[in-house]
């Protein structure tokens, strides 16, 4: 996995009133193991403030599960970077696929997302994935190629340093059917090839790419021995603190 520091992020969707998402940001703070993983929780816009307040000084960090991609204005409903960062996020999940398939996200709003996120210093997490008629249709490479390249149209090799990809295949988001190890990393190997043709090999070599969808305690070691998945975007199993420690806690 070269020198990649592996991430484990949590996704807590629109899960979790602010009390709950307090309580159990509190039980993981003291269950996460420290310094072997990066690890990231990201709650519903109304708990970011308390739920920061309660991991400060933990090794767990802050993110966002949307943004806006202007910095202010008459835009009712929305939130911009600079207001994320403020609230204590350091990541910002950009292009779920909830948010493709329920917001009209599409690939040249993700571009923007990512763009307003890198100028706050805001780590994005971009996520691509293929549905599963694209998979039986074997479109799933011409899908993700489009994903990352519309996403990441313009921008400089400087702008992408942090950058954080996430391969979602939608099937296996909150279906209980995993891709296999195998799957995960055939696809992960093409997003970095993609990278490189784009970017070149350094930020190929460099950059992070998580696997989401059905991540479990009882499967993350065998996805975190593949070569190219450095980390997993969990959903489900990140709202119980006992499940997701474990799961940031895969190599003890
Ligand atoms: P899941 O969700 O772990 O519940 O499948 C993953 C995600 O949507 O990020």
């Amino acid at each position: 996995m070269e020198n990649r520091r592996p991430l484990i992020a949590g996704n807590w969707k629109m899960f979790k009133t602010c009390p709950e998402a307090v309580e159990t940001a509190k039980q993981l703070a003291q269950l996460v193991d420290k310094n072997t993983v990066d690890v990231m929780i990201a709650p519903q816009f109304t708990a970011l403030v308390p739920v920061s307040d309660v991991i400060k000084g933990s090794c767990i960090l802050l993110g966002a599960q949307n943004l806006f991609y202007e910095s202010e204005g008459a835009y009712t409903g929305e939130i911009s970077p600079s207001m994320l960062v403020s609230a204590g996020c350091r990541y910002v999940i950009i292009g779920h696929s909830e948010r493709r398939q329920y917001f009209g996200e599409n690939d040249g709003t993700v571009n923007k997302k990512i763009r307003a996120a890198i100028k706050n210093d805001l780590i994005p997490i971009l996520c691509v994935g293929e549905s599963e008629k694209e998979r039986e249709s074997k479109e799933t490479f011409n899908v993700l190629d489009r994903q990352i390249t519309i996403g990441l149209k313009g921008f400089s090799l400087d702008d992408l340093d942090t950058l954080v990809v996430a391969y979602e295949p939608i099937w296996a988001i909150g279906t209980g059917k995993t891709a296999t190890k195998e799957q995960a990393q055939e696809v992960h190997q093409f997003i970095r090839s993609i990278i490189e043709k784009i970017f070149g090999n350094n930020l190929a070599k460099s950059i992070r790419i998580l696997y989401g969808g059905s991540v479990k305690p009882d499967n993350i070691k065998e996805l975190m021995k593949m070569p190219d998945v450095d980390g997993a975007l969990v959903g489900g199993a990140s709202l119980d603190a006992q499940t997701f420690s474990k799961i940031t806690n895969f190599q003890g």
